[in-house]
Order: structure tokens, then sequence, then C-alpha cells
């Protein structure tokens, strides 16, 4: 199935997090929009949702194909799963990549070898499947490096190690107490780099990518970047020390051979650490970040919609138009439950002053893990809420963001304080 340039398109996205929110919120404001489905959706997009797992695909192709909708891939899971390959079987379109491109996330294995072969900068590597070499390798440098699990582990499945009995305990948890089940049967052992972190998004149609912004992204608990790795605290953009020219480099020597070879369709998402060397690839995302969506969505000044069904139709070659972004900084910060990023968490509690903190100027309240009851929105997950707002500088777009959170709250409500207000990141 394919859309005819001048009609309305319905639209079923598939995600509950916030940045599904802030996808449904950016499809709202294009008038191509037909009908908005959102699979499974959360609070904030309640009037939107449908009730099919993210996980039913049998059941997510069934919908599509019944109300003729475009499919759009919030999650990593779905894709890892193959939801995009049993669409197109049916024939229906969908924007995000295919099973098997997908593991350029899904398989931290794959990626890495991919980007020693194709010489793409990245950190040296070995990769194990059994508990004694890996921790036979770890003693013999010192403990000094970056364990992490192969497979997908939502944002903590990586352990930053500097000394013998971190690396130790790491490889233990793995694959001793396999606290991450199968996606643990191996692990990749990376070299430790030092430098600073910076997101980058493209907009791909499998053959070439164009520029979507950058993102500094807090995947640390705690200020000042401490504590555990969670799947994100907070995050800005675009990017504060790191130029036009800097991306432009990304995108050729990455950003384009990646799509190129792979043949990669979707969002990527490159996480970069910028070094004396250059940048190097962390990891590559199959999709967008979260909560990286909820800052760069708000900057978007093109109709996303109608880009993503032109990307689909005739590919990113045929489109001349410029995917504009504001000059304008954006600023998001994480509300999570007691507990995250850890399994014991405390939800189900009543959330105050969603409206009000709503009602500020250049603000943006995207839920995630929200659930609806009689007229009243309660916790549901780990990460609850995510503040957005923009202003002409980093401070004045996080002293904005942090005027509405502190409207916000629920028991044991916690939230990072330190996200946009160092002007260096
Ligand atoms: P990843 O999910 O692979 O991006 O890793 C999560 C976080 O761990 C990154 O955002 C970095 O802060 C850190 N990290 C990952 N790989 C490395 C590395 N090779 N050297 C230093 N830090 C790393
Ligand atoms: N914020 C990091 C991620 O979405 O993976």
């Amino acid at each position: 199935m394919s859309f005819s340039a001048s009609s309305k398109v319905n639209v079923l996205l598939v995600g509950s997090g916030g940045r599904e929110h802030a996808l449904a919120w950016k499809l709202l404001q294009s008038p191509k929009l037909g009908g908005l489905f959102v699979a499974p959706g959360n609070a904030g997009t309640f009037d939107y949702n449908v009730p099919i797992s993210q996980t039913d695909y049998r059941a997510l192709v069934e919908f599509a194909k019944r109300n003729s909708c475009f499919t759009i891939i919030g999650p990593e899971l779905p894709l890892h799963e193959g939801l995009v390959d049993q669409l197109s079987s049916e024939g229906l379109s969908s924007f995000g990549p295919m099973r098997n491109s997908a593991r350029i996330e899904t398989s931290k294995s794959f990626a890495k070898n991919f980007m020693k072969i194709n010489h793409i900068p990245t950190a040296e590597f070995r990769i194990f499947e059994d508990h004694s070499q890996a921790l036979d390798y770890v003693l013999s440098i010192g403990g000094n490096a970056v364990v992490k699990v192969n497979g997908l582990a939502s944002g903590k499945g990586v352990f930053v190690c500097s000394n013998i009995d971190e690396a130790t305990n790491a490889l233990k948890s793995i694959f001793i107490e396999r606290d991450f089940g199968h996606a643990g049967s191996s692990v990749v052992i990376e070299e430790k780099l030092s430098g600073f972190e910076v997101s980058l998004f493209a907009l791909c149609d499998g053959k070439v990518a164009r520029f979507l912004g950058t993102a500094m992204d807090h995947k640390r608990l705690l200020d000042g970047d401490r504590g555990p790795n969670t799947g994100g605290m907070g995050a800005f953009s675009p990017a504060v020390k790191f130029d036009r020219s800097q991306i432009d480099l990304v995108m050729r020597k990455i950003v384009e051979p990646t799509v190129k070879i792979i043949g990669f369709k979707g969002f990527l998402y490159v996480g970069l650490m910028i070094t004396s060397d250059g940048p190097k690839v962390l990891e590559y995302n199959a999709r967008l970040g979260d909560p990286e969506a909820q800052c760069i969505l708000p900057r978007v000044k093109f109709d996303i919609l109608d880009r993503l069904l032109a990307i689909d139709k005739e590919g990113l070659q045929s489109l001349d138009e410029p995917f504009t972004l504001s000059e304008e900084y954006s600023c998001c910060i994480t509300m999570c439950s007691q507990g995250y990023p850890t399994k014991a968490l405390e939800t189900g509690f009543e959330i105050a002053g969603i409206a009000d903190a709503q009602r500020l100027d250049r603000v943006n309240v995207f839920h995630s893990g929200t659930k609806f009851n009689e007229g009243k929105i309660f916790t549901a997950g780990g990460r609850v809420i995510t503040v957005n707002a923009t202003g002409l500088t980093l401070r004045e777009a996080s002293e904005r963001a942090y005027a509405g959170v502190r409207l916000i709250s629920w028991k044991g409500e916690n939230h990072r304080t330190d996200i946009g207000r160092d002007p260096n990141g």
C-alpha cells in the first residue's frame, strides 16, 4: 500500500513511552494526518490509544491492514522482532528498519564487527561467550574496560569499569546471575574511551540520510553523572561544543556509509564519544532516543508526517525541501518513580500538577509510564514524565523546564537537578 500526495493518512504509532507521546504530538500538527492510533500508548495519548500490546505483532498488522495505516514504530523491541518485515510482507507501509538492519542496535557484536570491517571509528573490542575467558581478559588489562551485554537491555547492560572488582562484578551479573537473560549470553568488552558524548539523529531511506539534530543525553541516575546507567534522565538539544563541521564529518564518515551498506530505513541514532582522535561510535540505535526525541521533535519545523511519507514513497534524493530545525535550545527533564532503574519500582501513585506545568509558556509535558483512571493520572512505570521546554539559551530552556518539573509531584518522585545547568553540558 502507498499513499497519494494529497490525501490524508491514518497512522498507527507503536509504543508507550515519552518518545511516542512526543511523536504523537508532532504528528497531530500535520495537515496530512487522518486518524491517529497509538498502540498501546499512555495517559498522554489517551484519546488515540488502542489496546494492542507493542509486541502483539499479529494484532498490529491486522489493525494496520483494516484501517489502511502507515505504521511508525518507536521502540527497539518490535524492530528486533521483525514488525517491519511482517508489515511489509502484507504490503503495508511503515517507517522503521527491517529486522536485519535493526541488528545494528540489537546485537552489539554485529555492530562492532560491522564497524571494524567498514573502517567506522569505534573503540577497540573483544567478544566473549565464555565467563572464564572474559574474566581472564579483564584481569589481564587490570579491569579498566567497558563490559557490554551483547543483546537488548533497555540501556542498562553497560558497565563502565575502572578496576578489577567492578569488571569482575559486571561479568558475574551477566554470566552467573543471568541478570540479562539470553541478551547476556555473550559480552563485548571495549577499550574505555574518554572525551564528551553527543547523540546524532538522522532520517534514512535505505540509501541516504538527512541530519535530524544532535542532543546530549544524561544516562546516569544522579546529578554530576554519578550512579547507575538508566534509559536516560534528561537531555538537551542541540549538543553544545559540536559544530556544523563536526556534524558534516559524522554524517559523511559514519552515518552515510552505515545507511548505504546496511540499507537502513528509519530513524538512526548514533551515540558518539568525541575523543582527541575525533568522533568514535559508542553505539547505534535503530530508533529515536528517549528522552532525546522529546527534546528534538519540538525543534523540528517541518511536517514530519509529510516527510516520512515522501521518504517511504520516493526516497530522500527526490526531496529538495530543507529539514529545518529551530535555532532555539530545547531541554528535557525526566521524572522517575522511586526505585528506578531497579526492578523494585513503586508505582500506582496519583500525579498532581500536569495541567499547571503544561500551561507554562513553551513547556510541553510528555508522558511515559502513566495510566489514566476515572479522570486521574497515575504512575505506571520507571520513567513517568518528561518535561520539555525551549529557550533562546540552554540556561533559559533548562530553567523553564525545571519550573514545569516543580509543579508536578507524586509520592517518591525523583529527578536530576542539573540537566542543562552547565553551559558546557
Ligand atoms: P551504550 O549503551 O553502548 O551507548 O553505553 C552506555 C554508556 O556507557 C555510554 O553513553 C557511555 O557513557 C558509556 N560507554 C559505552 N561505551 C564506552 C566506551 N567504550 N568508553 C567509555 N564509555 C563508554
Ligand atoms: N536515551 C537513550 C536511549 O534512548 O537509548
